[in-house]
């Protein structure tokens, strides 16, 4: 039996991606897997925390002691996480949520025509930014975690994110680098915070416990336990 250390403590996380739709057949989407996720939901449970994993379509199973809530849509996304974010100590927002979705889905499915097609997109609302927005500066309030998956520039827009949605911490990872990123076992990130910048990197369980070391200490401080 490993370390209890965060018992008691009320984890959010959304994972995996967003589902768009188009018609009734067709979705815009992006490749995660939603295996990090997943990985800081259950490492979170085997630490002692009591934790709500609100998932995108994936392919995995629900992690075991993870109340697990299952959405399609950035906007279903949303409302769920309004739904618990009350309650949280620590949320971790490791889903790639769709930033674009198209503007109206047809009832129908969309007859194919010769020549080209335009759809016309409507921004998807941005959760973490909301969260930041809602709590960050307030006295107790709860630690916030981003992700940002990056082709580059990783650590310079890692920052910006941090500041733009006033996160504690954001967990950067170049896309296409070898051993990182998207569907793979194993990642590569920096932890990117106001004060600090570490890299980690190993199979996404241990990243999972590397990223809730980095955010342990800074939990106790904000929230000390009663
Ligand atoms: O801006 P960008 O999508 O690169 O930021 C990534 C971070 O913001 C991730 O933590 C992701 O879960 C979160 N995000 C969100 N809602 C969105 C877009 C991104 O919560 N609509």
């Amino acid at each position: 039996l490993g370390r209890r250390d965060l018992a008691g403590r009320k984890v959010l996380v959304t994972a995996g991606p967003t589902r768009e739709p188009i018609d009734p057949v067709r979705f815009i989407s992006n490749p995660s897997s939603g295996k990090m996720g997943y990985a800081v939901a259950a490492v979170a449970a085997r630490r002692g925390a009591d934790v709500t994993l609100v998932s995108g379509p994936t392919a995995l199973a629900d992690p075991a002691d993870v109340e697990t809530v299952r959405v399609e849509t950035a906007e279903e996304m949303a409302r769920a996480v309004e739904a618990f974010a009350g309650a949280m100590d620590l949320f971790v927002g490791a889903a790639a949520v769709s930033d674009y979705r198209p503007r109206t889905a047809a009832a129908r499915k969309i007859k194919k025509g010769e020549g080209e097609e335009t759809l016309v997109l409507a921004r998807t609302p941005d959760i973490l930014a909301g969260l930041g927005a809602r709590f960050a500066g307030k006295p107790g309030a709860p630690v916030l975690v981003g992700f940002a998956a990056e082709t580059e520039e990783v650590i310079a827009r890692a920052r910006e994110k941090l500041k733009g949605k006033r996160c504690d911490l954001v967990v950067a990872n170049k896309v296409g680098a070898p051993g990182a990123g998207f569907g793979g076992d194993t990642n590569r990130v920096a932890l990117v915070s106001a004060a600090e910048l570490a890299e980690i990197e190993g199979p996404k369980d241990r990243v999972a416990e590397a990223i809730l070391d980095w955010i342990l200490p800074v939990l106790d401080a904000r929230r000390p336990r009663a």
